[in-house]
């Protein structure tokens, strides 16, 4: 549940940061881990059929590789769209990273139309995110695809 002013303020400052490639992303992860609601965060990188976990903020998680497919963040890919799930718990396709997660959404970073990755955050309040968190996250992804190397 963010605010127009939050997505507004959190892009402006990424903005302004020089960095690059991982770094950015890394730092982007910082930023988002500091939204209220944002209990875990996480960059995923496409790696062929397999998703890689880059960087993220939260407690350690056993899915650090993850098949195109499998879970939320593997069918985002193979789908093709972003997810935004308000209650884990009715998710057939779920890996669980954390009891106290009940919500999440997974938006994917596209360069020249191709999905290189996404960005995954949990909640632990059902319905934690909405369309303001998907167009915020959207923002994010597209400053990772324009500073990705
Ligand atoms: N819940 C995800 C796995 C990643 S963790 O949330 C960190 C999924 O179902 O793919």
């Amino acid at each position: 549940m963010t605010t127009p002013q939050q997505r507004s303020e959190l892009i402006a400052e990424l903005s302004k940061s020089e960095l690059r490639g991982p770094e950015f992303r890394a730092l982007a992860m910082t930023y988002l881990s500091d939204v209220s609601g944002y209990d875990w965060v996480g960059f995923y990188r496409l790696d062929g059929d397999e998703l890689m976990l880059e960087s993220f903020v939260g407690e350690p998680t056993d899915h650090v590789r993850i098949p195109v497919g499998t879970g939320v963040c593997g069918s985002a890919v193979s789908e093709n769209r972003n997810k935004v799930i308000d209650d884990v718990s009715r998710e057939t396709n779920y890996l669980s990273c954390s009891a106290k997660t009940k919500s999440e959404i997974v938006v994917l970073v596209r360069r020249e139309g191709q999905i290189v990755g996404q960005i995954d955050a949990d909640g632990h309040t059902v319905a934690a995110f909405d369309g303001e968190d998907e167009g915020m996250l959207q923002d994010v992804a597209r400053l990772m695809a324009e500073r990705w190397a």
